[in-house]
């Protein structure tokens, strides 16, 4: 039976000082967030309350971090150990239900796991997440009693040459008995190799009171990898976003290479996606059925339509791309860009802030700024949106099946008619007029009795 009361304690006061870094080592990231915001997010998936951290290194960050989340704070001043830690939170945990106690640098937990182990305690047992490791160094022990039983976690530290032969280590994820933790932790002493007040010493405190304690094994060990240095930041990264393959995969999307995407945020895709090698989602990026993303494109909070192809080395931002458009290859769209159905853009063009309607093509070398472009427009090679005068941003407006000629240079604020046609390598400065032709560029010039310059001797 699961206690209808979970307090939750996180500890993330640790220095983090193989991180090498000024940053405070929860707040470093691994998939785009902050470590710690993952071990909150499980925390609140487990309905606990209240979730109290211990901080300490670089504290003012890691507050002003996590300043909207329904979190209590507390700092530890000096990191007197994982015992000391808790002791300091607990003011804030209640005397009911179970009280889990997680680290701010072991982000990988998957809440399903932590439910087992909070519902293995009940209301009255202590339980232990606990991995068998072949390479067990630098970890606390389980040490079993003859019947199997645990009997206590001797640190790596403080074990005899017997007891650093278990393999079986603490992850240090436990759940208690609120009650039992608040008569405990004050009882700690620090009389060890490290001076240090182990939490793990109530567990012998809870086996001597003949207690029940037991264990879980997570599904996969990689839950409880932990951060201490910035090579383990990246082990962390690259499990997770294995995780992420392996679900994109399982939901029928083909990566070319599940090792070679990267998913900061949310991805959702339909049917019969393709995503080709080294692309990184970040934010919240949708992806209609056909979808095709070709190798090394960014895309962020950007919304994409149904049979749309995103060429290589397009970086896409804050756009929506209509069905069957095509983008790219190195196009980039910005912000506030919605881009119609069979709308194409093409190798190095830019479109910022713009409505580009049905079926309009912009195809090379092209900057498409403030602008709204109607349907069926071709807009030619090297045409530029003249937007902004240096202090303001005007916008430039485009009717339906006008034609703008290459080369061309759109003064705004300015308006084409619908099809009108612009003169290729024209100045536009005034509003061209519908279904004529526009043309702003000198006249050409050929000279008669022109010859060209011969050397001179010396
Ligand atoms: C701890 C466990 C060990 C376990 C290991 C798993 C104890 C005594 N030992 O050892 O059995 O195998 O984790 O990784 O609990 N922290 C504080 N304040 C402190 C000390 C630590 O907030 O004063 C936090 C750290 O930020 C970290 C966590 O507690 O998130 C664990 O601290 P760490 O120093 O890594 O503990 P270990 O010695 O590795
Ligand atoms: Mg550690």
């Amino acid at each position: 039976m699961v206690a209808e009361e979970l307090n939750v304690i996180i500890l993330a006061a640790g220095k983090g000082t193989r991180m090498h870094s000024s940053q405070p080592k929860v707040l470093h990231q691994i998939a785009g967030k902050p470590m710690l915001q993952y071990v909150l997010e499980t925390a609140i998936d487990l309905n606990a309350d209240p979730i109290t951290v211990v901080y300490g290194h670089g504290g003012e960050h890691v507050l002003h971090a996590f300043a909207d989340w329904d979190v209590r704070w507390v700092e530890q001043a000096e990191q007197l150990g994982t015992g000391h830690a808790a002791l300091q939170a607990l003011p804030h945990v209640g005397t009911e239900g179970v009280t889990l106690v997680l680290y701010g640098d072991v982000p990988l937990l998957q809440t399903e796991t932590l439910r087992k182990l909070v519902h293995l305690a009940g209301k009255d047992k202590l339980a232990i997440l606990t991995v068998v490791m072949d390479e067990p160094s630098g970890y606390g022990r389980i040490v079993r009693s003859d019947n199997g039983n645990i009997a206590c976690i001797v640190e790596e530290k403080d074990a005899t040459d017997q007891q650093r032969r278990i393999r079986e280590i603490n992850t240090g994820v436990m759940a208690f008995p609120s009650a039992d933790l608040h008569r405990w932790l004050p009882e700690l002493a620090n009389d060890n190799q490290q001076g240090e007040y182990y939490l793990t010493d109530v567990v012998r405190m809870a086996a001597e009171e003949g207690m029940g304690i037991v264990s879980l094994q997570p599904d996969e060990d990689t839950e409880v990898l932990g951060v201490n240095d910035k090579r383990q930041l990246a082990q962390l990264e690259r499990a997770l976003q294995r995780r992420h393959a392996a679900r994109l995969m399982q939901d029928g999307v083909t990566l070319m290479d599940p090792a070679r995407i990267d998913v900061r945020g949310l991805l959702l895709c339909g049917r019969d996606v393709t995503i080709d090698v080294g692309c990184v989602f970040i934010g919240q990026v949708e992806l209609g059925d056909n979808v095709r993303i070709g190798p090394h494109c960014v895309l962020k909070d950007v919304v994409i339509r149904d049979g749309v192809v995103v060429s290589a080395f397009s970086h896409l931002d804050g756009a929506e791309i209509g069905e069957n458009a095509h983008i790219g290859p190195f196009a980039r769209i910005r912000p506030d860009t919605r881009l119609a159905a069979h709308v194409h853009i093409g190798n190095f063009v830019e479109v910022k802030n713009s409505q580009v309607e049905y079926g309009s093509k912009i195809n090379h070398l092209s900057y498409v700024g403030d602008a709204t472009v109607g349907h069926g427009v071709n807009i030619g090679a090297g045409t530029i949106t003249v937007n902004y005068d240096g202090v303001n941003k005007y916008r430039t407006t485009i009717g339906n099946g006008a034609f703008i000629g290459s080369g061309s240079e759109l003064i705004a604020p300015v308006v084409i008619g619908d099809d009108a046609t612009i003169a290729a390598g024209s100045t536009i400065n005034k509003d061209a007029p519908a279904g004529k032709l526009s043309i702003a560029r000198a006249r050409q010039l050929t000279h008669p009795t022109w010859v060209r310059p011969t050397k001179k001797g010396k």
